[in-house]
C-alpha cells in the first residue's frame, strides 16, 4: 500500500513525539511491504514564528491532499499572550474545522503493569478497554444565538443537532463496535432533553443495519459513576459533543497518564487527523525525555481508521504492550523496579520489537 502522510510537528513535545510515530511507521513499511512517504508542514506556534499566522493556506492545502495527517501538539508559553486571533490553538481548532473532522475517537486501555499509576483501584481498572466516540463540529459548542442579555443578567447558549449530524456520528459507533467488540453504548439524557430524545430514535432506527451490535442506553450522569466504577463494561460509547467532552477526560484517569492516550478525528470520506491527547509540555520539552507511546498509539489508529491497516495497527498496539510489559518506561509513568528510558529508547524499543515479529 502506498500513503501520502502529513506530518504537523507543532511545538514543544509535538515536534520530538512526530519523529516516534515516523520511525515505528518506517518500522512497519519495511516489514509489512508498505511505502509510506511523508511530508512535514507548520502549524501553531512554529507557524506563527515562520509565517505569522497559526495555520497557513500551505498547511491546509497539504492536509487536504493527503491521505492522512499526524499531529503532535501545538502551544507553549512564548505564544500565551497572543492575541486570540494569533494563539497556537487556532490552528488546531481551524484544521479539524477545515477538514470537517466531526468524529473524535479517543480509545481508553488500561495497560497491564501500569495500573497502580491510576488513581483508581487496580481491581477497578484492570481489563479496560474502551472507546469513546464524540461528536466534534455540532451541539452546545457551536450553537446560536450564545450570548449574554439584559445587561449580561441572563445568557443563552443553544444546542442544536440536526438528524443527518446524529446519523453520522452514530454510524460511526456503531461501524466501530464491529470493529471492537459488538457492544455499544449510546449516552444521552433523553428523559430530559429533545435532541437526546432524537438521538435515542436514530440510534434504535439504526440498530436494524448492524444486526452484529448489542446496543444499550445510558443517561450520561449514570454513565459518569459507571465509567469509574466498572469501566470493564464498555465497550464502544458513543455520544454527542458536550457529553463526550466531559466523559473523555473522566476515563482518561483509567491509563494513569496523559502520555499514554491517542486519538483519531475523522469526517465521512476525507482525510483524517491524528493526534495524541496531551499538550506541548514545555515543562519537558527539548529534553528527550517526553512518553512517544501516545503519538505512536495514534499513527496505529491511522493504520485502522485512514488505511483499513487493521493487522498492521495491532502489531503497533502489541509491541507497546510488549514493551511496556518489559517494565520499560519514560519518567511519566511510576513502575516500581521498572526502567527508565528516554524518548528515543522507548521508540527504539517499540521499533525493533514490531522488526523481531515479522
Ligand atoms: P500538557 O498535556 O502539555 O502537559 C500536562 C502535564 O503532563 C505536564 O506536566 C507534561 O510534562 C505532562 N505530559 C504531557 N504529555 C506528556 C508526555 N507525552 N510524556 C511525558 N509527560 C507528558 O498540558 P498543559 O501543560 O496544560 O499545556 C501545555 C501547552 O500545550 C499549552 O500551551 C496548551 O495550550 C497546549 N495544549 C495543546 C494541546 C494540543 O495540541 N492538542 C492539548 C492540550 C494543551
Ligand atoms: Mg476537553
Amino acid at each position: 500500500m502506498k500513503k501520502r502522510i502529513v506530518l504537523l510537528p507543532g511545538d514543544g513535545i509535538g515536534k520530538e513525539v512526530i519523529n516516534s510515530a515516523k520511525d515505528v511507521l518506517n518500522a512497519i513499511a519495511e516489514e509489512y511491504n508498505h511505502t509510506f512517504s511523508f511530508e512535514s508542514h507548520e502549524i501553531g506556534g512554529a507557524a506563527i514564528d515562520l509565517y505569522g499566522t497559526p495555520l497557513p493556506e500551505t498547511t491546509v492545502d497539504a492536509c487536504k491532499q493527503a491521505d492522512a495527517v499526524l499531529l503532535g501538539a501545538v502551544g507553549g508559553p512564548k505564544w500565551d499572550s497572543n492575541p486570540s486571533h494569533l494563539r497556537p490553538e487556532r490552528g488546531l481548532l481551524g484544521i479539524r474545522k477545515a477538514l470537517d473532522l466531526y468524529a473524535n475517537l479517543r480509545p481508553i486501555k488500561g495497560f497491564k503493569n501500569l495500573l497502580h499509576a491510576s488513581p483508581l483501584k487496580e481491581e477497578v481498572v484492570s481489563g479496560s478497554d474502551l472507546l469513546i466516540v464524540r461528536e466534534l463540529t455540532g451541539g452546545l459548542y457551536f450553537g446560536t444565538p450564545s450570548e449574554r442579555r439584559d445587561n449580561g443578567n441572563s445568557v443563552v447558549d443553544t444546542l442544536v443537532y440536526s438528524r443527518q449530524e446524529i446519523e453520522r456520528i452514530v454510524d460511526k459507533g456503531f461501524q466501530a463496535a464491529q470493529q471492537r467488540r459488538g457492544h455499544l453504548t449510546s449516552v444521552d439524557k433523553a428523559n430530559v432533553l429533545e435532541s437526546s430524545k432524537l438521538w435515542r430514535e436514530i440510534v434504535e432506527e439504526k440498530k436494524a443495519q448492524y444486526p452484529d451490535v448489542a446496543v444499550e442506553h445510558v443517561l450520561v450522569d449514570a454513565a459518569a459513576m459507571k465509567l469509574i466504577t466498572n469501566p470493564t463494561q464498555f465497550d464502544v460509547i458513543v455520544t454527542e459533543n458536550l457529553f463526550g467532552d466531559i466523559l473523555s477526560d473522566e476515563a482518561s484517569v483509567i491509563t494513569g497518564s496523559l502520555g499514554m492516550l491517542p486519538s483519531a478525528s475523522l469526517n465521512e470520506n476525507g482525510v483524517g487527523l491524528y493526534e495524541p491527547v496531551h499538550g506541548s509540555a514545555p515543562d519537558i520539552a527539548g529534553k528527550g525525555v517526553a512518553n512517544p507511546v501516545a503519538m505512536i498509539l495514534s499513527a496505529a489508529l491511522m493504520l485502522r481508521y485512514s488505511f483499513q491497516l487493521n493487522d498492521e495497527a495491532k502489531v503497533i498496539e502489541d509491541a507497546v504492550q510488549a514493551v511496556l510489559d518489559a517494565g520499560f518506561h519514560t519518567g511519566d509513568i511510576q513502575v516500581p523496579e521498572g526502567r527508565l528510558v528516554g524518548t528515543a529508547e522507548m521508540t527504539k524499543l517499540i521499533a525493533d520489537y514490531i522488526k523481531s515479529q515479522n
